[in-house]
């Protein structure tokens, strides 16, 4: 039997409670006893799930790399090992015991290993205990809202010889100041909200994330501006229910002030995940069609698009109040994509209500579409309603599939002959030849270029349609997109930034444009004396001005970052080589 220390079990009723909120800074200090442990030794993560997962692996990463770890992509090497879980449909759950059963080897080999199971299954009652009564060799069960407590946790875990239980069905904190090691070094994603205020009956997310809590707008625009300072291209800002942001704050901030505000950061590209369709407010629609940033594309849930099987979902429209909101947005940004998630089988679900589904989906005629068959979840409302038949829940998938892929190939079929602008993520993984990207709607594009333009934006004529990715070719020399790229970092990069701002500053400065007439007047005086009388005159009166001019404390300014400037650039031609 493993011992287990409780220190906070979870309880997913409590997840309801709306504690007042404070804004705290994280606890960088790693415990000796865990910064002794991490020498010379590697974690592993695997994250299931959303992106707001793959935002806390980024900050787990971080704290772990703090205490000294080295990150490593071979489960079988880690010494500590995270298994990041996410809980919204049975399947995703069911992954985790084979994953977890992976590790027994680790164990076995390493009796210092620990295993960690993080993200939103553990969010649910008596979970914790059960799995480490099957599977002693898990170390620590932390909460989503514990993960900036991860390093002071493993020291625990070192120092009590216990398996250790940590999850909080509830915050009463934002926490600031996090560390993170970021999965992609062009995009990021940044949380502007973390929990869920909407209960939707089908959902579990408000019971493993808690309730809707912002960032405050300074904290977030100030995380953007550094990532464009750091060279990022894209931004993608995330939220459970990005439209709500900033109402719980009751300052007068709101999601559209924040969307402007980031947008002014000048990032290339930006974006937000997800959308709640009856709060998306026309003053948001006119922020998004404004700035060339933002792009033209929207995931905009609707889940059913029957207003009987919404309101058993206590989604807050109508079909025709969405209908309203996407055509509006279709009207101010008549380019947008639209993109969707799609319930199938919710409980008591009738052919009538599906058909409201399948006309909606055909009416607003989305660029592409998630599809999910409902799955019961423990504690959540509609795991008591009358359920769906099984088998007429997937005929009905089957049904919106077929719908789904004619719309996702009527919308790529409208991308044949235009041109796009594509954020390359790197060569596929079928052909090392082929390059894979996407544009700003959205869609995945392929196309033949060498592997050199990862992470540049490249522009790709679209050829042919295969309905989920398309295929192109390179419109221009594949050197003068690297270059263009080689303009933009080095136009962010802060050291070429200050030298090209002091360079300006002295072009500008009237006593050095002065200084520098009567430096030319002078040397030609000089030039005119030679072998006459007065030449050492002038040449004592060229000296001193040149002096002056030398030792102007705006030129030595600049002049001071010389060195560093040039084995910058000298750095960015190996590069380029
Ligand atoms: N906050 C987001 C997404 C949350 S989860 C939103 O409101 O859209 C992502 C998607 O999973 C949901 O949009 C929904 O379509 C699906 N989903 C959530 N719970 C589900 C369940 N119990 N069964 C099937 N699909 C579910
Ligand atoms: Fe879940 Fe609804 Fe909240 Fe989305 S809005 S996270 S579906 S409760
Ligand atoms: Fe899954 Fe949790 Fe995200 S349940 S979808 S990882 S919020």
């Amino acid at each position: 039997m493993a011992k287990i220390k409780i220190l906070q079990k979870p309880c997913q009723k409590d997840a309801a409670k709306r504690p007042a909120v404070e804004r705290v800074l994280a606890n960088r200090k790693t415990p000796e006893i865990l910064k002794e442990f991490a020498k010379g030794r590697y974690f592993y993560i695997r994250t299931y799930g959303c992106q707001g997962n793959v935002r806390d692996e980024e900050v787990m990463a971080g704290f772990l790399t703090e205490a000294g770890f080295t990150r490593t992509e071979d489960a079988s090497l880690a010494d500590v090992a995270i298994i990041n879980t996410c809980a919204v449909r049975e399947n995703a759950e069911d992954k985790i015991y084979g994953e977890i059963g992976n590790f027994k080897a680790n164990k076995k080999k390493n009796p210092d290993f620990m295993l960690v199971l993080a993200g939103c299954v553990m969010g649910e009652d008596g979970i914790g205990e059960k799995l480490i009564e099957t599977y002693p060799f898990i170390s620590l069960v932390i909460g989503t809202h514990d993960v900036a407590k991860i390093n002071d946790l493993l020291a625990e875990v070192i120092k009590e010889r216990k398996s250790i239980i940590n999850v909080h069905s509830f915050s009463s904190e934002i926490v600031e100041n996090l560390p993170s090691v970021r999965l992609d070094n062009n995009q990021a994603f940044v949380n502007i909200s973390y929990g869920c205020d909407k209960f939707c009956t089908y959902c579990i997310v408000p019971f493993t994330r808690g309730r809707e809590r912002s960032r405050h707008l300074d904290d977030i625009v100030a995380e953007c501006k550094k990532l464009v300072e750091e060279g990022y291209k894209q931004i993608t800002l995330l939220g459970q229910n990005v439209n709500s942001y900033g109402l719980d704050l009751k300052d007068g901030t709101d999601f559209a002030k924040l969307l402007s505000a980031v947008a002014e950061t000048g990032i290339p590209r930006l974006r937000f995940l997800t959308s709640y369709p009856s709060q998306f407010s026309d003053e948001m629609i006119d922020v998004m069609a404004k700035y060339e940033n933002i792009d033209h594309w929207l995931h905009f849930p609707v889940q059913s698009g029957s207003s009987s099987c919404l309101r058993r979902m206590a989604r807050r429209y109508t079909r025709e109040e969405y209908l309203e909101r996407a055509n509006k947005i279709k009207e101010k940004m008549p380019d947008i994509a639209l993109t969707t998630d799609i319930i199938v089988g919710f409980p008591g679900e009738t052919e009538e209500e599906f058909l409201d589904t399948l006309s909606l989906a055909k009416e607003v005629g989305y660029s592409s579409c998630f599809t999910f068959i409902y799955s019961p979840r423990p504690g959540t409302p509609a795991a008591n309603m009358e359920q769906v038949p099984p088998e007429v829940s997937h005929e009905r998938f089957n049904r919106l599939k077929s719908l789904v892929d004619d719309l996702t190939a009527a919308h790529s079929d409208t991308m044949i002959g235009n041109i796009y602008e594509v954020l390359v993520e790197g060569p596929s993984k079928r052909d090392p030849n082929v390059l894979s990207g996407y544009a700003r709607n959205g869609k995945l594009v392929n196309f033949n270029g060498p592997a050199y333009l990862t992470g540049c934006f490249v522009k790709v004529k679209v050829l042919e349609s295969h309905v989920y990715s398309l295929r192109g070719e390179m419109v221009e020399d594949p050197l003068v997109e690297k270059a263009r790229d080689v303009v933009f970092h080095m136009s962010h990069d802060r050291l070429l930034k200050e030298y090209s701002r002091l360079n300006g500053e002295i072009l500008n400065d009237p006593e050095i444009k002065d200084m520098g007439e009567r430096l030319a007047l002078s040397k030609k005086e000089l030039a005119l004396s030679m072998g006459k009388e007065d030449h050492k005159e002038k040449k004592a009166s060229y000296e001193e001005l040149l002096n002056k001019i030398q030792n102007h404390p705006l030129l030595l300014n600049r002049d001071s970052l010389h060195e560093a400037v040039e084995a910058e650039l000298l750095e960015i031609r190996d590069i380029l080589k």
